[in-house]
């Protein structure tokens, strides 16, 4: 099995490096690539991916 890693960008997303399964908690399978950022901020209109609205955002980290 391959690695994932998984950096969390200051003030940013989750980058993931790897290939993951990302599953909502209704059992839906979404989309993902080889390279996946996921929202920590709580404010993407995409979520559960980053959209770059943490910009806007105050500092969470
Ligand atoms: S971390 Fe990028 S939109 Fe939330």
């Amino acid at each position: 099995m391959e690695k994932v890693k998984i950096t969390l960008v200051p003030n940013g997303p989750a980058k993931i490096e790897g290939e993951i399964q990302l599953q909502t908690l209704a059992g839906d399978v979404l989309e993902t690539k080889t390279l996946t950022y996921l929202c920590r901020c709580g404010k993407s209109n995409k979520k559960p991916y980053c959209d770059g609205t943490h910009k806007t955002c105050e500092p969470f980290e």
